[in-house]
């Protein structure tokens, strides 16, 4: 397993991290098997998975589910965990009591919080005081998304662009092992880069970040249906499954299915 260290080493080698999400233990096995950097489970799940338009619908108790599905998969890889939806913007105590809930049960190497307001900076030093590695994601926040009215680009004027950049060096101050740039024009996306010495990774960000991530069911084209733009689909298995379903369909009408080799055959002795 690579250590924050070496993604860290990485970045100064310009070697790109590469990191996708996951969320059971299929899509979690193959991401090792494929010999990714770091795998997210992100709660992206919740869209993706379970079907919310949003982010915002996912629990604590979701998130650990599916880690511990994930750890169980990819026992080698470094893993990275969501907080989720207001599980981090409540009182201290019970902020560090998720955290350590999250952590402990998937056995995560470190957990993700959205935002580089002064309250999540304050959440991003205390984890961090306390033990817990955390991942920055600044820009396009998903749990935002009824506050910055859907999902948007971020940091395109100058206010914005700057104010981001604001944000990151607090985070990476704060002691953020990495930071999630998303959805932000790439000439920010490589000044951010330029600005931080750790890690950043990139989804809708341009090429210049550190590494790049994506959700696994985006890259494979599975059970989605409209992409946004900064997303390469790699394979088409909305396509694959939808064949297979039908091939499997017809098979069992049209008496194909099951053949001998599918069957069972009795003691050559036995009568009934
Ligand atoms: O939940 C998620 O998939 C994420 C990535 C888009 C970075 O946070
Ligand atoms: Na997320």
């Amino acid at each position: 397993m690579k250590t924050q260290f070496e993604f860290l080493k990485m970045k100064q080698a310009n070697d790109k991290i590469t990191m996708i999400t996951a969320y059971d233990y299929p899509s979690a096995k193959l991401s090792e098997k494929a010999n990714i950097d770091m795998i997210l489970v992100g709660d992206s799940v919740g869209m993706v998975v379970l079907g919310y338009d949003s982010t915002v619908n996912v629990t604590l108790d979701d998130m650990i589910h599916h880690g511990k599905a994930v750890r169980r998969g990819a026992p080698n890889t470094f893993i990275v965990v969501d907080m989720p939806f207001m599980t981090y913007h409540v009182s201290i105590e019970d902020t560090l009591k998720n955290a350590k809930r999250l952590f402990q049960e998937t056995n995560a190497q470190a957990l993700k919080v959205e935002g580089g307001s002064e309250s999540v900076i304050a959440v991003i030093e205390k984890l961090t005081e306390a033990g817990i590695p955390v991942v920055a994601h600044i820009g396009l926040t998903p749990q935002l998304v009824n506050v910055l009215g859907g999902f948007k680009v971020q940091g395109k004027d100058q206010k914005n662009a700057e104010r981001l950049i604001k944000e990151a060096r607090a985070v990476e101050q704060a002691g953020a092992i990495a930071c999630v740039l998303e959805g932000i024009p790439s000439e920010l996306g490589k000044v951010i880069t330029d600005q931080l010495s750790i890690p950043t990774i990139g989804i809708g960000a341009g090429i210049d970040c550190d590494g790049q991530v994506l959700v696994y069911h985006d890259l494979l084209k599975y059970g989605v249906d409209r992409l946004p733009r900064f997303v390469k689909t790699y394979a088409d298995m909305n396509h694959t499954i939808e064949q297979a379903i039908t091939a499997y369909i017809n098979d069992v009408k049209q008496l194909t299915f099951p053949a001998q080799e599918h069957t069972y055959a009795l003691n050559p002795d036995t009568k009934l």
